[in-house]
C-alpha cells in the first residue's frame, strides 16, 4: 500500500467535529446526551434566505457564477460593511467563498511562503493552526489566559514579532473564549502592526453576538485597511451553517489573488446559497442577542457554582470557556461505586460525556488544555437540564 502524503498525515481531525461524531454515536445508540459541543446556532435560517434560495432554483440560477460570487451579493456585502462596520469596500474588493473556512484557507494560501510565521493568540479556533501548517506556514502561539480576559497585550505582540512574521490572526469575538477586544485595545495593537508592516487576518464571524463591548473592525483604524483581510460569513449570524457562505473584504490586489486560487479549487460557492445569503442580509434579529445573553448568564453562574472551576464572563459569541485545572487529580465516584482519579481536563470531558451525558469540547484542540468549551447555542430548558446533571456529577467529585 502506498503512503499518504506527509501533508495528509500531519493533519489532526477537527476536535470539535470529532466530539460531535462521538456524541451523535451515543445518541444513535439510545443515550440521551445534552449536546453543548456544537458551534452552530439552534435558531432557524431566516425565511427570507430560504425563499430566496427556492426562487433561485425555480428561476434556474443554478449554473456557474463569477468565481468571486454574484455581483448582487458582493454589492450588498459592501453596503453592509459600510453601514454596519463603517468600512468602505467596492464589490471588486470582496470575494465570496464556500464558508469562512474556505475564506481563511484562501488567505493563508495566498500570503504564506514556507516557514512564514503567523502570530496566533491562544486559545484559538481549531482550524487556524492546521490551515496555517497546511500552507507551510508556522503558527506562533501568543498564549493568553483568564488573567488578561484571554486577550493579547501590545507588549506580548511586539515581543513575538520576528523577521519571519507575516501576519497575525485576530478573532474578536472569539471562538472559544468569547473575548471581545475594545476599541482602545485594537488601537494599541494596530499601532504595532503598522510599525512592523504585518498582514492582519480579522475573523469577525461572531461580530453580531456581543453583550457589552460592541464589535469594532480593526480594518477601520488608521493604516489598517490595506493590510487587513476582513473575514465574515453567514453561518453564525444567520444560522446558515449548512449553506456554506463566507466572504473576505480586502484590497483589490489581494482579492484578485484569492480569486485566482479559488478558480482552481471550488470556483464559485453554490449559486443557490449565494442568493440565499443575499436574502438573509439585513434580517438579523436583535432579539437573538437578548436570548443568547440570558443563556450566557445562566451558564456562567452554573459553572461558577462548581468547586475547582474558574469561569470568566465572556463578552461575545456563544461559548463559555471554563478553566477546570482545579478538578484535575480529584476523584470521581459513580452512583454504582466505580471510582477513578480525573487525570486531565480531557479526561474530565470524557467522564462528562459517558457519566453525565453532557457533551463539551476539551480545550486541548484550542491550545488550552486546562479549559473546555461549552456552547450555549441551545435552549435554556436544555441548559437547565444540563445544570441538574452537572450538579449530580460534581457532587460525586472530591
Ligand atoms: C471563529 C470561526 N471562524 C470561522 C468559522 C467557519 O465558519 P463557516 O465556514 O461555517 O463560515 C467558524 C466556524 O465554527 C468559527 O468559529
Amino acid at each position: 500500500m502506498l503512503n499518504l502524503s506527509k501533508r495528509a498525515r500531519s493533519i489532526s481531525p477537527s476536535a470539535t467535529l470529532s466530539i460531535d461524531t462521538k456524541t451523535k454515536e451515543l445518541i444513535a445508540s439510545g443515550v440521551d446526551v445534552i449536546n453543548l459541543s456544537v458551534g452552530e446556532p439552534d435558531f432557524h435560517t431566516p425565511d427570507q434566505a430560504s425563499l430566496a434560495a427556492i426562487s433561485a432554483i425555480t428561476k434556474h440560477f443554478t449554473k456557474y457564477t463569477a468565481v468571486n460570487g454574484i455581483v448582487e451579493l458582493r454589492q450588498a456585502i459592501a453596503k453592509k460593511l459600510l453601514e454596519e462596520n463603517h468600512l468602505q469596500y467596492t464589490a471588486n474588493e470582496i470575494i465570496v467563498s464556500t464558508g469562512a473556512k474556505q475564506s481563511l484557507f484562501n488567505i493563508f494560501m495566498t500570503i504564506l511562503d514556507p516557514l512564514d510565521e503567523v502570530l496566533l493568540p491562544t486559545p484559538y479556533w481549531v482550524s487556524y493552526p492546521e490551515q496555517i501548517a497546511l500552507c507551510d506556514g508556522i503558527p506562533v502561539p501568543l498564549v493568553t489566559n483568564e488573567s488578561t480576559q484571554f486577550k493579547i497585550t501590545p507588549t506580548q505582540l511586539e515581543q513575538a514579532i520576528t523577521p519571519k512574521t507575516k501576519a497575525i490572526l485576530l478573532n474578536s469575538p472569539s471562538n472559544p473564549t468569547g473575548a471581545v477586544y475594545t476599541s482602545s485595545e485594537l488601537h494599541a495593537l494596530a499601532e504595532i502592526l503598522n510599525k512592523h508592516d504585518l498582514y492582519v487576518i480579522s475573523d469577525e464571524i461572531y461580530e453580531q453576538l456581543t453583550y457589552g463591548v460592541a464589535h469594532e473592525s480593526i480594518a477601520g483604524l488608521p493604516g489598517m485597511r490595506d493590510r487587513t483581510f476582513v473575514v465574515n460569513g453567514f453561518s453564525k449570524t444567520f444560522a446558515m451553517t449548512g449553506w456554506r457562505v463566507g466572504y473576505v473584504a480586502a484590497s483589490e490586489q489581494l482579492v484578485r489573488a484569492m480569486s485566482s486560487l479559488q478558480s482552481h479549487t471550488t470556483a464559485n460557492p453554490s449559486s443557490i446559497s449565494q442568493w440565499a445569503a443575499l436574502g438573509a442580509l439585513g434580517t438579523f434579529n436583535l432579539q437573538t442577542v437578548t436570548e443568547y445573553r440570558a443563556r450566557r448568564d445562566f451558564v456562567v453562574a452554573m459553572m461558577s457554582s462548581f468547586d475547582g472551576i474558574q469561569c470568566i464572563q465572556p463578552e461575545g459569541a456563544f461559548y463559555v470557556f471554563p478553566n477546570a485545572a482545579g478538578v484535575v487529580s480529584k476523584r470521581y465516584t459513580s452512583a454504582h461505586g466505580d471510582s477513578c482519579v480525573i487525570k486531565s481536563v480531557d479526561h474530565l470531558c470524557e467522564l462528562l460525556l459517558t457519566e453525565a451525558h453532557i457533551a463539551v469540547v476539551p480545550g486541548t484542540g484550542f491550545g488550552a488544555p486546562d479549559n473546555f468549551r461549552i456552547s450555549y447555542a441551545t435552549s435554556l430548558s436544555q441548559l437547565e437540564l444540563a445544570n441538574k446533571r452537572l450538579k449530580t456529577f460534581f457532587n460525586q467529585v472530591e
